[in-house]
């Protein structure tokens, strides 16, 4: 049986993960700061709206009017679709995260979403103390988007010379895909930045370090002979 995918928006990504994201799945996008995962969680919401996907970004650090002008750089209108009832960029109190997993539910059941971001989810333990309540936290806001039957993308933090996958080190064992942003900058300013497909669960995903640039459409995969 092949699954049905959801299309990624990331020009040039969708082929190395047989077509894209699992329909229903929940992926993270995860890498060190400015790598362009903000960028690219916003593109995959817009890609969405202009299909018809209705979509939801939880943002736990940004202010929404600080994300919609970010995204307006790139000609991604999401006042339009917010007025239209088809998207909402969300405010969330990274002090509040108990009720989290609740207004999620509201929220997509409201909205009809087919698409959440989680921006990010390193910020969800940033109040609590004791490691084991921010994993079950943590676990239990995973799997209650796994039930939403949204396709989801949590973003995570990687913190700088680590070799962690995620902030509290539980996400990468329980989402679908994980995919990682990459930069290395060069003594010449010259910044290189790249995407790996860590995991990707029913999928023969690429398995190279693929370049990726943010241009003025937003990210793309570089081909080879760019
Ligand atoms: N219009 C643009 N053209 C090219 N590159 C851009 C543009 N806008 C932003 N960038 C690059 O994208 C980076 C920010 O990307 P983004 O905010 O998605 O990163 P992030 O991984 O979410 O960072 P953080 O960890 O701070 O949240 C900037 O530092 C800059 O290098
Ligand atoms: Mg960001």
């Amino acid at each position: 049986m092949t699954s049905r995918r959801i299309a990624s928006g990331i020009p040039g990504l969708d082929p190395l993960i047989e077509g894209g994201l699992l329909d229903d799945s929940v992926n993270l996008v995860t890498g060190e700061t400015g790598t362009g995962k903000t960028i690219f969680s916003l593109q995959f919401i817009w890609n969405g709206l202009r299909k018809g996907d209705s979509g939801i970004y939880i943002t736990l650090e940004e202010r929404p009017e600080d994300i919609k002008a970010d995204a307006m750089m790139f000609g991604w209108d999401f006042e339009k679709f917010e007025q239209k009832g088809l998207c909402k960029i969300i405010y969330h109190d990274p002090a509040q995260v108990n009720n989290l997993g609740s207004i999620i539910i509201d929220e997509i059941k409201t909205l009809k979403a087919k698409r959440l971001v989680i921006d990010s989810t390193s910020l969800i333990g940033l109040n609590i103390q004791e490691p084991s309540r921010i994993r079950k936290l943590l676990l239990n806001i995973i799997n209650i988007i796994k039930k939403t039957g949204c396709t989801a993308l949590l973003v995570s933090e990687i913190p700088e010379e680590q070799k962690a996958l995620s902030r509290f080190g539980v996400e990468e064992f329980v989402v679908d895909g994980i995919i990682i942003l990459n930069y290395l900058e060069y003594a010449s300013g010259e910044l290189n930045r790249s995407l790996i497909v860590r995991k990707m669960r029913r999928t023969n995903h690429g398995t190279d370090i693929y370049p990726m640039e943010i241009g003025k459409d937003g990210v793309h995969i570089r081909r080879v002979d760019d």
